[in-house]
């Protein structure tokens, strides 16, 4: 691994941008990078230009933009900024620019740069859904993974036109973080294809009355790059999802949104009998208050509902999941989180026990870490014993070391 794949150092990337109409999304991709310090340099191909001009590239990258092998040939920059790069990313790649570097051509600056890189690279398609799913298309997409290129999953949605499907270009910020975990980690593959993957993220909220509830730090954010990661080897990938920070969706998965435990529990235990994993990664709300006010309660009531707030305890989804699969209505692997502040080992194996998962993710919180924060860190626990520590790392660097482990249970 090179010096730039395991720190947090700048990095010279390289923002390739060919000619769709979701090139106008590369100008935000190029922010994403340089706001973390990183060295960019823009190189469009000449149809990239019908959508965003040179200047607008050379402006947000601070760096020159050339599209040609015969610009700055005194530089021999053809070859000199794909051997300097740490990564290279694509965004959009169209359905030509995967042909054409797939065929191994090198007729402009940018399809050069990539055949003389030996950095991760990572192509971002976008095209309509037609495109996408011909076989002309899938066979380079084939051919570019077998050669260690990583191509991302095209989002589903709405495309150009009136059509949705698959074919979007992921959000930049989604693209970024996920080039960065292919630096760090290794090219995705479709190593999860066929795989149903149903993922609760973000807290669970309880009404107290109209205007307050009971709720909990969580930001969803783990969940989300489990799902991210998921999407990226080829699972079809569920999310049901209570309050979560602003974050981008996982690309290509379904979002299922709740409020409640109780929701949560009704919508998961719904997909349970067809998924072949299940991970409980919200921080679901262990109590509800004993009755919901419909009128906002007010303090110093003779009553006085809201110092004596009465709660009730809520079900157990984790557990109702396992029992679920005891009674042999689902087969699906199990994945449990725990946050524990203290005695981390000791209570996180006795939870996996109580509860009957397969694996849990311990993470410790102790003085608040993790809650809201882009990194993470703990140990995998395993009901047969087994313990891996989980190194400091970004929540996709964790959601691939999770992955990772799973896909050995399923074998
Ligand atoms: N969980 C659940 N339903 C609940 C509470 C928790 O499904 N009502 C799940 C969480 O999503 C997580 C695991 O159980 O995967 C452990 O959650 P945690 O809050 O650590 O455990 P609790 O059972 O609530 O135990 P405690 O708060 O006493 O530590």
């Amino acid at each position: 691994m090179s010096e730039a794949s395991n720190s947090s150092q700048p990095l010279r990337v390289v923002v390739g941008v060919s000619g769709g109409i979701a090139a106008y999304k590369a100008c935000h991709l190029v922010r994403e990078f340089k706001e973390r310090g990183d060295d960019v340099r823009v190189i469009p191909t000449e149809n990239a230009l019908n959508f965003v001009g040179a200047a607008t590239f050379e402006a947000l990258s601070g760096n020159p933009v050339d599209t040609g092998v015969f610009s700055r040939v005194d530089e021999v920059q053809h070859v000199r900024l794909g051997q300097e790069a740490d990564l290279v990313v694509v965004a959009p790649a169209t359905a030509d620019f995967l042909a054409r570097v797939a065929a191994g051509r090198a007729d402009d600056l940018l399809t050069s740069t990539i055949l003389v890189a030996t950095c991760p690279v990572v192509l971002a398609p976008a095209m309509h859904t037609e495109m996408w799913r011909n076989p002309a298309t899938q066979a380079n997409v084939a051919t570019l993974r077998k050669r260690g290129i990583t191509v991302l999953e095209p989002a589903h949605g709405r495309l150009t036109g009136k059509d949705t499907g698959p074919g979007r270009l992921p959000e930049p910020q989604v693209i970024a973080e996920l080039a960065r975990t292919v630096l760090r980690t290794g090219a995705f593959l479709p190593t999860l294809a066929g795989t149903r993957v149903v993922i609760s993220a973000g807290g669970t909220r309880e009404s107290i009355d109209p205007v307050r509830f009971i709720g909990n730090h969580s930001s969803g954010k783990q969940g989300f790059a489990l799902g991210d990661v998921a999407a990226q080897r080829g699972a079809s990938v569920t999310i049901v999802a209570g309050a979560t920070d602003e974050l981008e969706a996982p690309s290509g998965a379904e979002i299922v949104r709740v409020r409640t435990t109780r929701d949560m529990q009704r919508e998961m235990m719904e997909r349970a009998p067809e998924a072949d994993v299940v991970v409980m990664a919200a921080a679901v709300a262990d109590f509800r208050p004993a009755a919901e006010s419909d009128t906002k309660l007010k303090k110093g009531k003779s009553d006085d509902a809201l110092a004596t707030l009465r709660l009730t305890e809520n079900p157990d989804i984790l557990k109702s999941l396992v029992e679920m699969r005891e009674d042999g209505a689902s087969r699906a692997v199990i994945i449990g989180f725990a946050a524990e502040t203290d005695h981390e080992l000791e209570n996180g194996r006795a939870k996996l026990a109580r509860k009957g998962a397969d694996m849990l993710m311990l993470n410790s919180v102790a003085g608040g870490g993790v809650f809201g924060q882009a990194r993470n860190r703990g140990w995998l626990l395993s009901a047969d014993g087994g313990v891996e520590e989980i190194p400091d790392g970004t929540k996709h660097e964790v959601a691939v070391r999770i992955w990772d482990a799973v896909e050995r249970l399923l074998k």
